[in-house]
């Protein structure tokens, strides 16, 4: 099922993404810019990844480097 139409972005891609560790809606939407468009799928996009979260809760995140952490 397509969630984002803008982005045309699936409810199988959001799935996917959290099961690969990513445990934060502002990392999904800069990863697959689900949301970004008109907005409209906000709350579906949200409830999808929330879905997604709680089925594989326990997942490690993903390693991702700091910005930061890495000039240092
Ligand atoms: S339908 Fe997702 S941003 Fe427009």
């Amino acid at each position: 099922m397509i969630v984002c139409v803008c982005h045309r972005v699936s409810d199988a891609q959001i799935t996917r993404h959290v099961k690969a560790g990513c445990h934060r809606f502002e990392e999904l939407q800069d990863d697959l810019r689900v949301g970004t468009g008109c907005g409209a799928c906000l709350d579906c996009a949200k409830s999808t990844f929330e879905s997604a979260l709680g089925a594989c809760h326990g997942a490690p995140p993903r390693a991702r480097a700091e910005p930061a952490l890495a000039a240092a």
